[in-house]
C-alpha cells in the first residue's frame, strides 16, 4: 500500500538530491566515497552520531514549531531508554568519589500558564567529568549518570549530580573526518540531557546548558536555543550546607 507522506519525502528527496549532485557535478568516485562513508559509520556504530551532529537539531526545530512552551533539543546519540528508577532525595546514579564538582539541577515543571504540573517524571542523562558516557564508553559502570526521577506534587524537582564540562563528540570515525575535512571542531558545549513525561502533557525532549559555557556560540551540534540556558548559582550559605549536612561549598 502506497504510503503518501513516504512517498510525497522520498521522491521530493530524490528529486533535490539529483539536483545537488548536477548542480556539484558529482563524480561517480565521490558518490561512491559518500555511500562508503555512511557503510563505515554503520559498520562502526556510528550512524546516530553521524546523522546527529549534521541533521537532528533541524528535525528539532521543526517540532518546535508546532508546540508551546520550553524548546525541544536534540536527543543525541548516546539516550538510552530504562534508566534506573530514583527514590527521594534524589542523586544520580555514580562512583565513589565520582570526579567532577557538586550538581544540584533543580525546577519546576509548569504548564503554558505557569501552573505546576505535578509528578511529570525526568529521565537525565549526562556526561562524566571527561565527557564520557556510561553504557556507551568503556570502563563506566552501567547507567552511571543516567537516572528516572519525579517532579513533587508542586511541579518542583531537586537531584544531585555532577557538573558535566563541554565535551568532543568521538573523532576518530567517519564523523571526525568529515567535520577535520570541513575545518570544524568536534565540541559540544557542556549540556544535561533530559526527557520529561507526563500522562496529561506527553514527552517532550531537551537540553539544559550552563550560562557563560565554552562552546554556546559554536556546538558542533548546533543545538543550543534560547531557553535553554541556566544559571549555575554558587550554593554556600551556612544554611545550604547545613541542609546537606556538607561541610565544604557546593553549587
Ligand atoms: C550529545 O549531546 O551527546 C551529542 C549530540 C549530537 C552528537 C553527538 C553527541
Ligand atoms: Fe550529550
Amino acid at each position: 500500500m502506497v504510503n503518501q507522506r513516504v512517498k510525497t519525502v522520498i521522491e521530493d528527496l530524490e528529486t533535490t538530491l539529483c539536483a545537488f549532485m548536477r548542480k556539484h557535478q558529482i563524480s561517480h568516485s565521490e558518490y561512491r566515497a559518500a555511500t562508503d562513508l555512511i557503510i563505515q559509520s554503520i559498520k562502526l556504530g556510528e550512524e546516530s552520531l553521524l546523522f546527529d551532529v549534521f541533521f537532528e537539531a533541524e528535525a528539532s526545530d521543526i517540532s518546535n514549531n508546532e508546540r508551546q512552551g520550553s524548546p525541544e533539543a536534540i536527543e543525541g546519540p548516546f539516550y538510552l531508554r530504562g534508566a534506573p528508577q530514583l527514590y527521594p532525595p534524589y542523586v544520580m546514579p555514580q562512583r565513589d568519589n565520582e570526579p567532577g564538582e557538586l550538581l544540584f539541577f533543580k525546577g519546576a515543571i509548569t504548564d503554558l500558564e505557569g501552573n505546576p504540573v505535578p509528578e511529570a517524571e525526568l529521565d537525565l542523562w549526562h556526561a562524566d567529568a571527561l565527557g564520557l558516557y556510561s553504557n556507551i564508553h568503556p570502563g563506566i559502570p552501567d547507567w552511571n549518570l543516567r537516572g528516572r526521577f519525579y517532579a513533587n506534587k508542586q511541579g518542583q524537582y531537586e537531584i544531585q549530580s555532577i557538573l558535566p564540562p563541554p565535551y568532543e563528540i568521538p573523532k576518530a570515525g567517519p564523523t571526525g573526518a568529515v567535520l577535520s575535512a570541513l575545518g570544524r571542531h568536534c565540541f559540544r558545549p557542556a549540556h544535561l540531557h533530559v526527557k520529561v513525561k507526563h500522562p496529561a502533557f506527553g514527552e517532550m525532549t531537551s537540553q539544559l546548558y550552563f550560562e557563560g559555557g565554552e562552546y554556546l556560540d559554536n556546538d558542533v551540534a548546533s543545538a543550543v536555543r534560547d531557553g535553554l540556558v541556566a544559571k549555575l548559582v554558587y550554593r554556600d550559605s551556612a544554611e545550604d550546607l547545613a541542609i546537606r549536612g556538607l561541610t565544604k561549598p557546593y553549587y
